[in-house]
């Protein structure tokens, strides 16, 4: 097996693998410290968490992980809670860096003595229509060709094993928003023990985490903003206003990280041509206020594993062909879910006369006060259940 890629996809994948027998090589772009430094997304669903524990590789997460069994949705200036404990039966999240998965997914990795190749250049995937795939690579300035039964390509939005489908086969479907996510660290502790929500008719705002000492802000912004123009003090200023409720206060601290996300939702059909096998942002990118991508990409590779292994293990590829239909129901649901939280939370540019305003207060109104629809937000938040 050939896997292009060691975010979250490839390396839960190469996992999977290993525990069924089947062996892997994993060829990454960057180097091991860029992976292992790069600040993503922090909210881990109760599967994914779960799968985690099962792979042997969650003992960290289960120390420093922060469990939260709740979501505070803050709008006209007050809060509300939505307990996914009593509205799940039980069910939770888990705040927990990307970066920190996948570096106990590398540790694992190499742990156990498995093939993991950082600063690889020129990965070409090639005869993905044939039975004999292969990919060529240069690694420490050798030309190198590894033969392949299946290649995964999970190699990102920006990679490379998606453009390898010959022209005609992949369809696409996009939308760009017209606003982006200004994101930051900062050395302090957070205001509140659990996530904050909040839609302001200056904008959406977030209050997240990484520990019990670094905080994780989030601000809506315009996409074309330039983070120079967003010196801390404003910052703080922004976030004190749209958070505000009551006696609430940011805790504020040295800012030690930002950047800013462009947001958009993108979805590439199908999600396998041949020999090749396409998961995660490589084929699939949702706006990050449902929290969804990282726990998106990890449901792709669960269902693509199943379907090797019954593969290798009696030539059965029922599972492996149905592979793009299975994971397709999720990611538009997934989709659809994240589109919602966007559209509901952000201020949309043009509502001069703020109707759309309005109708976003009268259904965060709505889904504060109907448990039916409380639930359906907790259900989706702490994920739906894999169908494998
Ligand atoms: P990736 O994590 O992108 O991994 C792909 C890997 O492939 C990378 O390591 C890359 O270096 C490597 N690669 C690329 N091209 C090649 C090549 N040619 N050869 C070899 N290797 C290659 N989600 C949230 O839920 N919340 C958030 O706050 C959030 N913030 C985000 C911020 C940013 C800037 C980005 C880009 C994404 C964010 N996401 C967020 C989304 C989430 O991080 C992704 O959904 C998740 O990383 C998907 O995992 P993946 O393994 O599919 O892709
Ligand atoms: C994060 O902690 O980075 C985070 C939390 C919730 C989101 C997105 C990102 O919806």
């Amino acid at each position: 097996m050939g896997i292009v890629g060691a975010g979250p996809a490839g390396l839960v994948l190469g996992h999977l693998l290993h525990l069924a027998g089947i062996d892997a090589v994993v060829l990454e772009a960057r180097s091991r410290e860029y992976v292992e430094q790069r600040v993503r997304a922090g909210v881990l669903e109760h599967g994914t968490v779960e799968l985690l524990k099962e792979m042997g590789v969650g003992e960290r997460m289960e120390r420093q992980g922060l469990v939260h069994q709740g979501v505070e949705l803050r709008f006209a200036e007050r809060g509300h809670r939505i307990d996914f404990d009593d509205l799940t039966g039980g069910r939770s999240i888990t705040v927990y860096g990307q970066q920190e998965v996948v570096k106990d997914l590398i540790a694992a990795r190499l742990d156990f003595g498995g093939e993991l190749l950082f600063e690889v250049e020129d990965v070409e995937p090639r005869g993905i229509d044939t039975d004999s795939p292969a990919l060529r690579f240069v690694h420490d300035g050798e030309e190198r060709v590894l033969e392949c039964d299946v290649i995964a390509g999970c190699d990102g939005s920006h990679g490379v094993c998606r453009d390898a489908v010959p022209e005609g086969v992949l369809s696409f479907h996009e939308r760009i928003y017209p606003f982006a996510w200004l994101g930051i660290l900062a050395e302090a502790s957070p205001s509140s023990d659990e996530l904050i929500y909040a839609h302001h008719p200056r904008g959406f705002a977030l209050q997240s985490m990484r520990s019990p000492e670094v905080t994780r802000l989030y601000l809506q912004c315009d996409p074309d903003d330039q983070i120079e123009a967003w010196p801390d003090e404003r910052i703080w200023d922004e976030l004190e206003t749209r958070l505000a409720s009551g006696d609430f206060r940011v805790n504020r601290g040295p800012i030690f990280e930002r950047g800013i996300t462009p947001m958009r939702s993108f979805v590439t059909e199908p999600m396998q041509h041949g020999r090749l096998y396409l998961a995660g942002d490589a084929v699939h990118i949702v706006p990050p206020t449902g929290a969804k991508g990282l726990n998106l990409a990890v449901a792709d590779v669960r269902v693509l594993a199943h379907g090797l292994e019954r593969w290798f293990e009696s030539g059965d590829d029922t599972a492996l062909k149905a592979y793009s239909e299975t994971c397709l129901t999720r990611v538009w649901r997934t989709q659809y879910f994240s589109w919602w939280m966007t559209t509901m939370l952000h201020r949309m540019p043009g509502d001069e006369d703020g109707f759309g305003a309005r109708l976003q207060v009268a259904q965060l109104d709505y889904l504060c006060s109907s448990r039916a629809a409380s639930a359906s937000l907790a259900e989706n938040y702490v994920g739906l259940e894999l169908e494998l």
